[in-house]
């Protein structure tokens, strides 16, 4: 399967669609996959739906209410359903069947570490997860069958997850609409509200989300306060609260006095003032985490770099494990590597390989390369020993 490349509305391209829709407003791109059709039958996703270690998802509406059921399933649950009303889903299915990742490609004019997962929906007539929103933004791709969109295009609605689950909104005013067909992509930014429902049809409604991820401010923050509680080694100071020249004023009667109030803001703001590399070099392991259940595995045996070289002179291609999430950061002088959460500072001279790495999927390298240069040589293996390189026959 070659993913076929984004065709833009008419008139349209990438910057326009970069300034003036993304993040700000839905866009209907009819037939911007033209000739695109699910790679993946609703058998092989029930199949998928079944596995430990899928997140899935079934959703049934009856009389206007929504049942959710989480996967893993038992086959004999996928096989007695209804005719109509039902929708399955399956999370990062790109990371399961890695030969799917180039459904993202025709994306990648965003930047690889905001891409979260493609999730795939198999719906029978009337099936749906009902009318709700979503925090992040998503290329929604018809990938069989067609599904009526409904989209309200006035108001921002808050994500609530408190509100269910499904995270259904209470009142939904639609104002457009849209059948889409195989082929159609319907972008949608955070928060609007929108309603997607399979139409009858010859076959079952399938559905490809890209989906995007942004931390929250608050995620954000968690996660630097973790880093900096495991100070020093992360390199981030980790200050008490202190009030030398402290007023006698500043005692009275429980009260937080102006001064405090000054000392906790100054605080706030040395804490946030680390260079670009302090900055980059925990922002990327934090946007490269994994889900816990979604990591390769180290090798149990360990190659040296000769070995390595060996085998790529033997033909054998390294390829990335399906499941890695990988970004480069690069300063003046310095290039640091994440994956999965952690982060590896490369000599300069590996810049170009940080981004083939975070790049290709395949990496084009030979055995007189790496014999070529030790430290490229290192890290390969290094990455091939903890699983985040794979050698396949070509
Ligand atoms: C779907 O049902 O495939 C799409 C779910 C959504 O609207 O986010
Ligand atoms: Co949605």
């Amino acid at each position: 399967m070659i993913a076929p490349s984004l065709v833009w509305p008419a008139g349209l391209n990438v910057q326009d669609f970069l300034a003036d829709t993304w993040q700000q407003r839905p866009m209907r791109m009819p037939a911007a996959l033209a000739g695109f059709r699910s790679p993946l039958s609703p058998d092989e996703l029930a199949g998928l739906a079944c596995d430990e270690g899928v997140e899935s998802r079934l959703v049934k509406h009856k009389d206007g209410t929504w049942s959710l059921r989480n996967g893993p399933f038992e086959e004999s649950d996928l096989e007695q359903l209804e005719t109509s009303d039902w929708s399955l889903l399956v999370q990062d299915v790109e990371k399961h069947l890695p030969e799917l990742a180039q459904i993202l490609d025709p994306f990648r004019f965003l930047p690889s570490w905001r891409m979260d997962d493609l999730m795939i929906s198999c719906a029978a007539p009337g099936g749906s997860v009902g009318p709700h929103v979503d925090a992040y933004d998503v290329f929604l791709i018809q990938a069989q069958g067609r599904r009526r969109w409904q989209w309200d295009s006035k108001t921002r609605a808050h994500h609530n997850r408190e509100n269910s689950e499904l995270s259904l909104v209470e009142t939904f005013t639609p104002d457009e609409e849209w059948i889409t067909g195989p082929g159609d992509v319907l972008y949608l930014p955070p928060g609007v509200a929108h309603f997607g429902v399979a139409m009858p049809d010859d076959e079952l409604c399938m559905t490809y989300s890209i989906g995007f991820r942004a931390p929250s401010c608050s995620e954000i923050l968690q996660d630097l306060a973790l880093r900096m509680a495991e100070s020093p080694e992360s390199g981030f100071a980790n200050p008490r609260y202190a009030d030398p020249g402290i007023s006698l004023d500043e005692a009275a009667d429980g009260v937080i006095s102006p001064a405090a109030l000054a000392r906790v803001r100054n605080m706030l703001g040395q804490a946030l003032s680390m260079d670009d590399h302090a900055l980059a070099g925990w922002f990327g392991s934090m946007v490269t985490e994994p889900k816990a259940w979604l990591q390769p595995l180290p090798n149990e045996e360990s190659i040296t770099p000769s070995q390595l070289i060996a085998l790529l002179e033997k033909g054998l291609v390294p390829r990335r494990h399906g499941m890695a999430l990988w970004a480069h950061w690069q300063g003046d002088d310095q290039v640091v590597l994440f994956i999965d959460g952690r982060s590896i500072h490369l000599d300069p001279e590996l810049a170009p390989l940080a981004r083939d790495l975070c790049s290709q999927r395949e990496l084009n390298l030979d055995g007189l390369t790496l014999r070529n240069s030790p430290k490229a040589a290192k890290l390969v293996t290094d990455l091939v020993n903890a699983g985040e390189l794979e050698l396949d026959n070509e």
